[in-house]
């Protein structure tokens, strides 16, 4: 029997079958020390990933509906191109680990998305082959299989598309091209038997890219204290959570981008908005104008992949893709799913804790020209906040529960002693955005 969920349709069931047809704990989870390990840029070693992943999803994944997700929806969101197929989850369950991938072997796809780390790398902004530092942090691959677009500005469509663009990005895996990629693996009989099997072919850059989607399309994390609470078990989630979802949905107005609901399952509305995160750093201005220079002589994926991760001219988010101005500034909403253990937040990594996000939010994010008609003050007491972050925590799937705990407690110790985004007297109105920087206060 499937229980009555608040969340409808798609995500009826998340609870039940996510709990009981997953294994659940499996290798006991750590948050290793930058040292432990020995993967490069302090990830945990691949095979204790692929040991912890096979924990949480099987051993083989199938190429079925993932728990908690309605078979229609689900068909909608594979590419007709791509049908997955065992064979190429497992390909691209191999190839998401293999630092052999990168120009130099030091660095995978699992390097920045460490399983270990809630598939992401635990830095504000991700470092690459030869220690180079972008300019982004990185998103967790959870769940990513539900966006309408990948990357924060949504420069590619597909999951097949994004796969690709690291590989043969010179800072993060710096491959000269694709065919180097191919070659980098074409040596081994092991990856030319799987192609074949999988695709039919010899090894190729675009089948890289579609093996790794079909395994991320096995990510699905989505089976959280929420899902139960969602389904009518009212204790599953805290008082101070409960209050939380009402201001999530209330006050404090976060349902307008993050709704989360059958159709919206992992809180966002796919779109790009400006919440005003960088805007303190810079002249949007200049930086369009040299934008729209460097984008006349060359608009290829390659380069804008270049702009995103390499120049300051990522600040300018979806504007790089569009061109249009009132794109100045934004980036695609986040996920609110496992927020609780992909610390730090925002597509430049700039917050530390959920509180200085929310404290973010609630001062009405950073003055700019471009910010989004929805950011404005909210007036919430230092107990909504809390109620907010407690909110937050419940997103996390319980496969992780141990990791959200042991965050929640080490944002709370920092949250104690920093909240550099807290301005009572702004998010209360008492003083005007831009006024205090008009009286030269800031
Ligand atoms: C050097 C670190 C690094 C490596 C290696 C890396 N990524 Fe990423 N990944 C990032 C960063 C940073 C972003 C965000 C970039 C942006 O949005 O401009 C990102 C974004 C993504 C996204 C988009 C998610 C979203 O929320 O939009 C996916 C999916 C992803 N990476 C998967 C992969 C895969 C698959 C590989 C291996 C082929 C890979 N990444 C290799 C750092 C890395
Ligand atoms: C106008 C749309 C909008 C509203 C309203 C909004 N958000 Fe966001 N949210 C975004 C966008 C866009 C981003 C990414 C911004 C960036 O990185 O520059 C984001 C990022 C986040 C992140 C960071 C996630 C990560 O992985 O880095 C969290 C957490 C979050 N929002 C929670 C909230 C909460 C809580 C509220 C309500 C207080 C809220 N948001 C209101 C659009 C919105």
């Amino acid at each position: 029997m499937v229980r009555p969920c608040l969340l409808g349709g798609a995500l009826t069931a998340a609870a039940l079958l996510g709990r009981h047809g997953v294994a659940l704990g499996g290798p006991p989870e750590t948050t290793p020390a930058s040292d432990a390990g020995g993967a490069s840029h302090g990830a945990l070693a691949m095979d204790r990933q692929e040991a912890m992943l096979a924990g949480w999803l099987g051993a083989s994944p199938t190429a079925g509906v993932p728990p908690g997700v309605a078979p229609s929806f689900w068909r909608w969101l594979l590419p007709p191109d791509n049908q997955p197929g065992e064979a190429r989850i497992a390909l691209g369950r191999k190839l998401y680990f293999d630092p052999r991938l990168s120009r130099d072997g030091t660095v995978a796809c699992a390097t920045c998305h460490d399983t270990s780390r809630g598939f992401t790398d635990r830095r504000s902004t991700s470092e690459g082959i030869r220690d180079q530092v972008g300019k982004r942090n990185a998103p967790t691959t959870l769940n990513a299989v539900f966006f309408s677009s990948q990357f924060w500005d949504g420069r590619a469509a597909s999951l097949e598309d994004q796969a690709t663009l690291p590989i043969v990005n010179p800072i993060e895996m710096g491959q000269p091209d694709g065919n180097a990629a191919a070659a980098a693996i074409s040596g081994d009989a092991e990856y030319r038997k799987a192609f074949q099997s999988a695709y039919g072919r010899p090894v190729n850059y675009q089948d890289i890219g579609r093996a790794i989607a079909s395994f991320e399309r096995t990510l699905v994390f989505v089976d959280a204290p929420f899902d139960r609470f969602a389904g009518g078990d009212a204790s599953a989630i805290s008082d101070e959570a409960r209050a939380g979802w009402a201001l999530f949905n209330g006050k404090a107005r976060c349902t307008a981008c993050h709704q989360l609901s059958a159709s919206s399952p992992v809180g966002t509305d796919g779109r790009f908005h400006n919440v005003g995160v960088s805007a303190r750093h810079q002249d949007f201005e200049k930086l369009a104008r040299r934008a729209v220079e460097v984008l006349t002589k060359d608009s290829s994926k390659e380069e804008l992949d270049r702009l995103a991760l390499e120049t300051d001219v990522s600040e300018l988010g979806r504007f790089v893709v569009t061109r249009n101005p009132s794109d100045i500034g934004a980036f695609k909403t986040s996920q609110v799913r496992n927020v609780g253990i992909t610390a730090p937040y925002m597509h430049d990594g700039s917050m530390a804790t959920l509180w200085d996000v929310v404290d973010h939010y609630n001062k009405g994010g950073e003055a700019n020209p471009y910010l989004d008609g929805g950011i404005e003050p909210l007036n919430l007491s230092e107990s909504e906040v809390n109620e907010l972050v407690a909110f937050l925590f419940t997103l996390t799937d319980d496969r992780f529960a141990d990791s959200n705990k042991a965050e929640m407690e080490r944002q709370r110790q920092l949250a104690a002693q920093r909240r550099p985004f807290r301005d009572d007297d702004e998010a209360s109105r008492k003083v005007l955005p831009f006024e205090r920087r008009a009286t030269g206060q800031r």
